[in-house]
């Protein structure tokens, strides 16, 4: 009984403590929290290998050097480091300094308290939104067509 108590404890403590680092990041994207694509990549050979194809990847790409470092155009087109350039998995998934490990990403309620996300339509509407340059309006199905991924089978 009174292991019992200590562990019950334990779990809960941890949980809070992991759940509140997750409060404290930015409510966008902390960068200081991200790993990197290449991380992810580590395990997600199939998602990495797409997202490596798609302009995601290479976004930062588009900016000449001054717009390199405006802080306006980063939001989008991220910086220009290899950790936290172009538009990584961690825009879309959160932060994955705490989740990145398999035995949190395989507990899918750990993984989202400690800042893992599972996007739906709208967080592509952050970046893609009416005033961006594009030829035509954003249909979802097309545009995740072309950076669609997902579980390694
Ligand atoms: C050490 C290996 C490892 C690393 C590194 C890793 N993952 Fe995972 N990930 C896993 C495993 C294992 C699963 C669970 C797979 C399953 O359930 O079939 C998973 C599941 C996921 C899922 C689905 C989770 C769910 O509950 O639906 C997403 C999304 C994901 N990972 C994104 C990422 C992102 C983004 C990164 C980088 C920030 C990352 N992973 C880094 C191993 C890893
Ligand atoms: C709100 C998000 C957002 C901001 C802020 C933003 N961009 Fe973009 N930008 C996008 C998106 C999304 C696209 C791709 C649109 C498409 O192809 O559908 C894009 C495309 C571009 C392209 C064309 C890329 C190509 O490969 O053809 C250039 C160049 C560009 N942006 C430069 C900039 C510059 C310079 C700034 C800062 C002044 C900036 N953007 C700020 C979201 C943004
Ligand atoms: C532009 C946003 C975006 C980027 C960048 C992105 N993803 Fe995703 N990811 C999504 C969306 C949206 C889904 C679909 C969620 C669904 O099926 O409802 C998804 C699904 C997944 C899944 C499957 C989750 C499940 O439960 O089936 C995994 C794993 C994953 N992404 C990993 C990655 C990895 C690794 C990277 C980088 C190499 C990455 N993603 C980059 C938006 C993104
Ligand atoms: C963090 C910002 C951001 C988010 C979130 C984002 N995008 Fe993008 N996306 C961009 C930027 C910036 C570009 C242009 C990159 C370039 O060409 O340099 C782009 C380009 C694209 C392209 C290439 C367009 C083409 O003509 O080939 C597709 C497709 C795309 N995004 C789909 C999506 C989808 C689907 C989602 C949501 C699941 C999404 N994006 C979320 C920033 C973002």
């Amino acid at each position: 009984m009174r292991r019992w108590t200590w562990t019950i404890f334990a779990i809960v403590g941890l949980i809070l403590l992991f759940a509140s680092m997750h409060l404290w990041a930015n409510p966008t994207v902390n960068t200081d929290e991200m790993v990197g694509a290449k991380r992810c990549g580590q395990c997600h050979k199939s998602a990495y290998e797409v997202w490596k194809t798609t302009r995601h990847s290479r976004a930062n790409k588009a900016l000449d050097s001054h717009q390199a470092k405006d802080p306006r155009c980063m939001q989008c087109h991220g910086t220009t480091s290899e950790r936290t350039g172009g538009v990584q998995c961690e825009e879309c998934h959160g932060p994955g300094k705490h989740y990145a490990y398999s035995y949190v990403m395989k507990d899918k309620v750990l993984s989202r308290l400690v800042g893992l996300n599972i996007p739906k339509h709208e967080v592509c509407g952050r970046c893609h939104t009416d005033s961006t340059p594009s030829i035509r309006t954003f249909d979802f199905s097309t545009m995740w067509g072309i950076v669609n991924h997902g579980l390694d089978q």
